[in-house]
């Protein structure tokens, strides 16, 4: 087992917070941002999976999105439902397993940010985040890619825990969604470029 632990999240969200600090800061991905900035359709409800702090989950709620930001590690709910009564967001903040949780209510957009799982629970992850989408719904995934683990860069060095993207496109795929764009982007971090990989795949 190489997944990350919930303990493992847990401790170190407690921490931060303990610390008055932030694991992921203020601004959301800029190509979850740019992906979403470019949608022709209103917005309308969008589920956050594995949020974290919320970085990206804010930024939609500030663009009219309702957004239903889940994440298992129960200090890194509370941190958002906190956010979400001082701003005034239409962020709900859930305590939820991604691999195991989805939707009640059909979501225009799914958004799935450096949520790091093995293989099989990826793949979970992304069926559940696939059965929460409406029809024409979109899912936006971007990962730390497995096989830019050489250069040393941008999160986790667990080669298990990274993914391609004819991983994720063949979870995607396996889950009903068609591929509208599976592939890699390089990003730039202080220490140098590191690859990420990415999704878009709808459901028909
Ligand atoms: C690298 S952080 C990314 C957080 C956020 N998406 C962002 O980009 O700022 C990965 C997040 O996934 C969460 N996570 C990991 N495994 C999970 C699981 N099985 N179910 C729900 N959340 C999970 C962790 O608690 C953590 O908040």
């Amino acid at each position: 087992m190489t997944s990350r632990s919930r303990d493992f999240w847990e401790d170190r969200y407690r921490t931060a917070t303990e610390a008055g600090s932030s694991l992921w800061g203020a601004d959301p991905n800029g190509w979850i941002a740019d992906r979403v900035a470019a949608l022709a359709t209103q917005p309308g409800l969008a589920i956050d999976v594995g949020a974290g702090e919320g970085r990206n989950a804010f930024w939609l709620a500030g663009r009219g999105w309702r957004v239903v930001a889940t994440d298992f590690a129960a200090s890194a709910v509370a941190g958002m439902r906190r956010r979400a009564v001082e701003a005034g967001a239409a962020v709900d903040a859930v305590e939820a397993d991604a691999t195991t949780w989805h939707s009640a209510e059909p979501a225009d957009l799914a958004v799935l940010c450096y949520l790091q799982l093995e293989p099989d629970a990826l793949a979970d992850a992304i069926a559940r985040a696939a059965e929460s989408l409406a029809r024409g719904g979109l899912l936006l995934g971007i990962w730390h890619d497995r096989d830019d683990v050489a250069r040393g860069l941008g999160g986790t060095m667990t080669p298990a825990i990274r993914t391609t993207p004819e991983e994720t496109a063949a979870a995607a795929r396996a889950a009903g969604l068609e591929i509208e764009l599976s592939g890699r982007r390089d990003r730039d971090t202080p220490a140098g470029p590191a690859c990420d990989c990415l999704l878009v795949a709808r459901r028909p």
